[in-house]
């Protein structure tokens, strides 16, 4: 098995793994990823915010790469060694990646429904600026109502095509994507098409920011007020895996169960997302881990899954 180095710590990995996903088999310094996700073909290399810096190529060509690369999309060689956090070049390069996805982001996290678990917010605190040199305007876009349980707010986007990949994989046949180029791009508008399939919810999942939102939901409470517990229920369509999120008895929606990584667990249908909201119809098993790197866990106290934190059980 090749060796990679990454940050100082060595770990063998199977052949063509990405330097990203064997920093996450390390667990340790892992470089962001906003356009990347594991469970969607062919995403990656489009948000730069995970570059890293090869100082040793493989063991048959000890010189570094020339030029910084994106970890997602550049796969492992023999004796490569990387370095993540380790390397100032990366850590300025990230500010400067994520001052460029804030140009024309609006700076609206107040009234944003994705603020507490929004990848951008989280990005911004660790490696934003405080500032903006930015004196243009930003670009602006209507929102659009895509059927009755999904809100498209394009000003938010960052064109990571996550979603274009989730309508491409998971229904029938491609019916969105992303048109014009430059600062002129934006989510075609045919991702209208797309209500009619089942998993159509999942775009409001993979959506890093709050271009996408679930309209059951829109304006309810504030993520870090709800309390989050993983639940199932038979579904003949999706595993029936979710994350309720509860205010007192209510729940106020439906997800899909998230990773470290902010990955879904599992793609869920439409039925458990937005038509099964009463407490009866599932069964709770306990607490969604809450990431104590998220804006979310303001609001909460860091527990393990399936350990009920006693503050925690006292506070219910
Ligand atoms: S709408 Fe969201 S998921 Fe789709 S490209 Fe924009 S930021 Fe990515
Ligand atoms: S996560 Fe690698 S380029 Fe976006």
């Amino acid at each position: 098995m090749p060796k990679v180095t990454i940050d100082n710590i060595t770990i063998d990995v199977p052949p063509g793994t990405t330097i990203l996903n064997a920093a996450r088999m390390i667990g340790e310094n892992v470089p962001p990823a906003m356009c990347y996700y594991s469970k969607l073909k062919g995403s990656g290399g489009k948000c730069r915010v995970c570059l890293v810096k090869v100082t040793k190529t493989s063991e048959q060509n000890p010189r570094g790469m020339p030029k910084l690369v994106a970890s997602c999309v550049t796969q492992i060689a023999d004796g490569m060694v990387v370095e993540n956090i380790t390397s100032p070049e990366v850590v300025e390069a990230r500010k400067g990646v994520v001052e460029l996805l804030l140009i024309n982001h609006p700076l609206d996290c107040p009234v944003c429904d994705q603020a507490g678990e929004c990848h951008l917010q989280d990005l911004s605190y660790e490696h934003g600026a405080a500032t903006t040199r930015y004196d243009f305007g930003r670009r602006t876009f209507n929102k659009i109502d895509i059927g009755p349980y999904i809100q498209l707010h394009m000003t938010r986007c960052i064109l990571c095509y996550r979603c274009v990949y989730t309508a491409d994989q998971l229904t029938d046949g491609r019916v969105h994507g992303i048109i014009n180029r430059g600062d002129a791009a934006e989510i075609s508008t045919y991702i209208e098409n797309i209500i009619d399939n089942d998993f159509s919810g999942n775009v409001i999942d993979v959506c890093p920011v709050g271009a996408l939102t679930d309209r059951t939901f829109r304006f309810k409470s504030r993520v870090w007020f709800t309390k989050p517990m993983n639940a199932h229920r038979n579904c003949d369509k999706c595993s029936g895996k979710v994350t309720l999120w509860f205010q007192g008895e209510e729940v106020l929606r439906v997800t899909g169960r998230k990773d470290q990584y902010g990955e879904v667990e599992e793609f869920i249908c439409n039925t458990c997302r937005f038509e099964t909201k009463k407490k009866s119809d599932w069964v709770v098993e306990g607490h969604r881990r809450i990431d104590t790197h998220s804006v979310i866990a303001q609001n909460h106290l860091p527990y393990e899954l399936d350990v009920v934190h006693p503050q925690i059980e006292q506070a219910q």
